[in-house]
């Protein structure tokens, strides 16, 4: 059996990745699991912008389904304990997520990236503002901002750049600890990041299952991510 690495120093830097695993046992649904979204609905129907040109109304009714979801679930342990971690933890933190839910926000996560974007904002299309968006939208929104352009859901879309990677590649060139929770591996960049840490980092995989990309980490943990995760932080702050 190997031996456990040693203990972080209290001033490492860490970097969390979260993906649908996290947000599951809350009830929201996963994207590639068996009764996971993409196994209801074809990607190329509702999640690229190609889609969104072609038919505007499907794509809307999508996302104002999985926006009027949001009222009926909330964070769970998981969520929490990460929040828990970063309100503890003396050196740098990033949460990055997949997830475009606001369970993380609504925890109380502070550093905090949604890199494929919130399904509780929206885009104008004209002057590229990006505002709250609570309610439903349709192909008659107007930006509240310019109050001319139409609108679209904040979501990055497939073919499209995920947000704010430049300060995600800074935080992972220099963590000293990266932990993806979650995430199936199937969508790059961010099934990539593992690769991009620096030599010395510690890499720690939580997963239901493990992911594609499992044998990129040096330690991969299977099980729930609301028992895992509490645990984990309970470790790290020991
Ligand atoms: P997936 O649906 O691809 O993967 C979810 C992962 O979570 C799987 O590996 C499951 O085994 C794991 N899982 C399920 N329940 C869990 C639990 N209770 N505890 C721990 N792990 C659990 O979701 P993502 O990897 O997040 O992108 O998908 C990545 C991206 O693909 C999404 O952000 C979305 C999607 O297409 C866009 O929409 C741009």
């Amino acid at each position: 059996m190997s031996r456990p690495p040693p203990p972080l120093p209290r001033e490492a830097r860490l970097v969390i990745l979260t993906g649908a695993g996290i947000s599951a046992e809350s009830g929201v649904r996963t994207f590639r699991d068996g009764d996971g979204l993409w196994e209801r609905h074809r990607l190329e129907d509702v999640a690229t912008p190609e889609a969104f040109r072609r038919d505007p109304d499907l794509v809307h009714r999508f996302y104002n389904e999985r926006r009027r979801g949001l009222a009926t679930v909330e964070p769970n342990a998981a969520h929490r304990a990460l929040v828990q971690l970063e309100a503890a933890w003396p050196g740098e933190f990033l949460l990055v997520t997949q997830n475009v839910d606001d369970l993380h926000d609504r925890a109380g996560s502070r550093q905090l990236l949604h890199m494929h974007g919130e399904l509780l904002k929206g885009r104008c299309l004209g002057c590229r503002t990006v505002v709250d968006w609570p309610g439903d939208m349709d192909c008659d929104s107007r930006c509240p901002v310019c109050a001319t352009g139409a609108m679209r859901p904040h979501i990055v879309w497939f073919h499209e750049l995920p947000l704010g990677l430049d300060p995600i590649y800074e935080a992972l060139e220099r963590c000293d600890l990266f932990v993806a929770i979650g995430t199936s591996g199937h969508v790059h960049p961010a099934a990539g990041f593992v690769e991009a840490v620096g030599p010395r980092c510690r890499t720690l995989e939580l997963n239901l299952e493990p992911s594609r990309v499992a044998s990129a980490f040096q330690e991969a943990r299977s099980g729930r991510a609301t028992e895992l995760v509490p645990a984990l932080v309970a470790e790290l702050l020991g």
